[in-house]
């Protein structure tokens, strides 16, 4: 069976189903609890039903890709190894329909607190970066209404949460006295939503202790998270993060712009995930112009320890001496490329030298089909072309996000004129890879 890609459009629509699911059985599960019904007919087989579609997805749960900083992973045995160590003991415990088996005697009442796992599942699709990302909510897309919607939603199901709590634990009615099971539910809802907002308008009111001590720790939630409101709102307004409150102008245009000139959606979605990753990845600064400002010295020490990690990565860079070292690092540039983008084609004149910070790069053959291998973190690609003054040789193709950083064709030349031990090294990794490519 094949491992889906994170983007594959069945799991992204598989995803969202099994959201709907949970989310039936976070609404239904504690009205059931509170207002037990007798599961017959469709519910009976609707609840069989999700537990296989539960099922269908723990299964698929192991063939799905997942990101580690960024990069896609699709080694089977990682995934599995990543799966059983997180949400797999949940997803088991979920596929049970324990409502019926309590129903029908199979297993003691004892074990109801069992079926919380059930609708606990939407907080595990709910907090997956991913499946915000796939449905809309990017993290700095504040103008984003799937973000509200999906606020509205969290607010919804945590107030139909408390006000089943509000019942459980026997709450007022207010003023209705002996009130049906749908007056108790409204009434509850109400008391849970006028206490989560902070708003308590005192008619309905906790009498035993518990109730007061629920109470208590609903109106502390509720502070919280409108604390947590005030607080983000209060950030924005006060600038107080230039930076993050720049780079989430800057967002906040390019949406403008692209709504203005109705830019597909796919293409929309590829432009806020290639900022969510800049984001992540260097918080929106720009590392070439913050240090053009620098003096000269100072430039040199801050460009080494910023690139510190290429060097470490890089074994060609590694063995090299100090001086070499910074004559590469203080002219690299970076540049980020997404996934799919070609870098160069075969053919193309040379003009830079690549080396691999982050991602994974295709090396291709004219065809754009045959590969001759893939290149990771710490190697390096586009020499051929400058050292030999020939067309490049071959295309590359980014993989993943790739974080590179290039060398302009005039420093690798006088690099190599300089530094002969550096230009014998590469001499020979060429006429590796170029009987590679013949050989295959
Ligand atoms: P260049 O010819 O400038 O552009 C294509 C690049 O792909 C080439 O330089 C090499 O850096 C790289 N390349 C080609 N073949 C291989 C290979 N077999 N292994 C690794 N890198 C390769």
């Amino acid at each position: 069976m094949k491992v889906f890609s994170v983007e594959n459009k069945f799991k992204r629509f598989w995803d969202l189903f099994i959201f709907l699911l949970a989310t039936y059985c976070s609404v239904d599960i504690p009205f059931w609890i509170l207002f037990p019904y007798t599961q017959t007919g469709f519910f009976f087989f609707f609840e069989i039903f999700i537990s296989v579609a539960f099922f269908v997805d723990l299964l698929l749960n192991f063939r799905t890709a997942y990101f580690k900083n960024e990069i896609q992973i699709t080694d089977p045995l990682s995934i599995a190894k990543r799966y059983l160590g997180s949400w797999f003991i949940l997803d088991i415990l979920s596929i049970l329909p324990l409502e019926l088996f309590i129903e029908y005697g199979i297993v003691s009442k004892d074990l109801l607190f069992l079926c919380v796992f059930r609708f606990l599942r939407i907080i595990k699709l709910t907090s997956s970066i991913h499946f915000k990302r796939t449905w809309g909510m990017h993290e700095f897309d504040s103008t984003s209404f799937m973000r509200l919607g999906f606020l509205i939603y969290w607010i919804s199901i945590f107030a139909h949460w408390t006000a089943c709590g509000w019942i459980i634990i026997d709450g007022s009615a207010g003023a209705v006295t002996d009130p049906d099971t749908l007056t108790r539910y409204i009434r509850a809802i109400y008391w849970s939503v006028t206490t989560l907002t902070t708003i308590g308008y005192g008619d309905i009111t906790p009498v035993t202790n518990v109730q007061t001590i629920y109470t208590m720790c609903i109106m502390l939630v509720g502070a919280g998270a409108y604390g947590y409101l005030v607080a983000n709102i209060a950030t924005i307004l006060a600038n107080s993060d230039i930076i993050r409150t720049q780079f989430v102008d800057k967002i906040q245009k390019i949406n403008t712009f692209m709504k203005y000139k109705k830019i597909p959606a796919e293409m929309q979605k590829a432009i806020l995930d290639y900022y969510d990753y800049i984001w992540k990845n260097r918080k929106g600064y720009d590392e070439n112009q913050i240090l053009r400002e620098l003096p000269p010295s100072l430039r040199m020490k801050v460009s080494i320890y910023l690139n510190s990690d290429l060097v470490r990565k890089v074994p060609i860079l590694k063995s090299a001496s100090d001086d070499l070292i910074s004559k590469i690092i203080l002219n690299l540039v970076p540049v980020v490329y997404m996934r799919g983008d070609y870098i160069f084609k075969k053919g193309d004149t040379g003009h830079h030298l690549y080396f691999i910070s982050k991602g994974q790069v295709e090396i291709l053959a004219e065809d754009g089909i045959t590969s001759y291998g893939v290149l990771s973190e710490g190697s390096f690609f586009g020499e051929i072309a400058l050292f030999m003054d020939t067309p490049r040789t071959a295309s590359i193709r980014a993989l993943d996000y790739c974080d590179l950083y290039y060398l302009d064709k005039d420093t690798f030349m006088s690099i190599i004129l300089h530094y002969p031990d550096f230009a014998a090294h590469i001499d020979k990794l060429i006429k590796e890879r170029e009987h590679h490519n013949k050989s295959r």
